[in-house]
C-alpha cells in the first residue's frame, strides 16, 4: 500500500459496469498484481453500475472498492441520466482528472458526457471494430461468415464505437461456434488486452499531459 503523501496525487480510475464486471474485475486484480499504484500512481477507486443488482457490485464491495449506482430507470431521459452518472463520479473525479474506463456498460452516452471526460474515456467493445459496432456482435460475426473474431479497446467519441483504437486481440471462429462459445473465448482475450491498454494508458499520461 502507499504512503498518504502518494496518495494525495494518486490518479482515480473509475470503473462503469452493467453487469458480470469481469473485465472491471480483471482490471480490478491487475492493479494489485501489477503494483499500480507504486508504479503508475493510480489505484481504482470507484465502481460504478446503472443496475442496482449488477453483479460486479459484490465482486468490487469485496475489494474494499467504492461503489455507486445510477439507476438509469430513475431518470426521464438519458441526458438526465447522464448528468446523475456525471455526479456520482465527481466525488472521485479530483485532481489529477481520473480516468473512466466503460466495461461492460450497456448505455449509450450522450455528447455533453462523452466530451466532458474526452481524452479520459476508454471503451471495451467485443469486436474487431470498426467491424460490427453496437450489439449482438458475436451473432453477426458469425453470420457473415467471419474466421476470426476480437475485441478492441478504444478512446470513446461521440460516434459510438468509433473512437481511436488503443489495443485490439483476435481469436478464431471455430466450426460448431455459437454466440455463447465465441463470446466466452473473445472475453478471455477481453480481460487480458483491457488491463494492459489501461495501464498503457497511464504510463502514456503520467504527467497528466494529454497526448492524444
Ligand atoms: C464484454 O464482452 C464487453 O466487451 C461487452 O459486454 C461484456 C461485459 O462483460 N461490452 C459491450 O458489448 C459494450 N457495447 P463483463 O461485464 O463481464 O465485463
Amino acid at each position: 500500500m502507499s504512503n498518504m503523501n502518494n496518495m494525495k496525487n494518486m490518479r482515480n480510475v473509475i470503473i462503469l459496469i452493467s453487469g458480470g464486471g469481469s473485465n472491471m474485475a480483471a482490471i480490478v486484480r491487475a492493479a494489485q498484481t501489477e503494483h499500480w499504484a507504486e508504479r503508475l500512481g493510480a489505484r481504482v477507486a470507484a465502481v460504478i453500475s446503472n443496475r442496482p443488482d449488477a453483479p460486479g457490485l459484490e465482486f468490487a464491495r469485496a475489494q474494499g472498492i467504492a461503489t455507486r449506482v445510477a439507476d438509469h430507470t430513475l431518470y426521464p431521459d438519458r441526458a438526465a441520466f447522464d448528468d446523475a452518472l456525471v455526479q456520482s463520479i465527481a466525488p472521485f473525479d479530483s485532481q489529477p482528472p481520473a480516468l473512466v474506463l466503460l466495461a461492460g456498460f450497456m448505455r449509450i452516452l450522450t455528447e455533453g458526457f462523452v466530451q466532458r471526460y474526452s481524452g479520459r474515456l476508454l471503451n471495451i467493445h467485443p469486436s474487431l471494430l470498426p467491424a460490427f459496432a453496437g450489439l449482438h456482435t458475436h451473432q453477426r460475426a458469425l453470420d457473415a461468415g467471419c474466421k476470426q473474431a476480437g475485441a478492441t479497446v478504444h478512446r470513446v467519441t461521440p460516434d459510438l464505437d468509433q473512437g481511436p483504437i488503443l489495443a485490439q486481440a483476435a481469436v478464431p471462429i471455430l466450426p460448431g461456434d455459437t454466440a455463447q462459445t465465441l463470446a466466452a473465448r473473445v472475453l478471455s482475450q477481453e480481460h487480458l488486452i483491457y488491463p494492459r491498454a489501461v495501464a498503457q494508458w497511464l504510463r502514456d499520461h503520467r504527467d497528466g499531459h494529454d497526448s492524444q
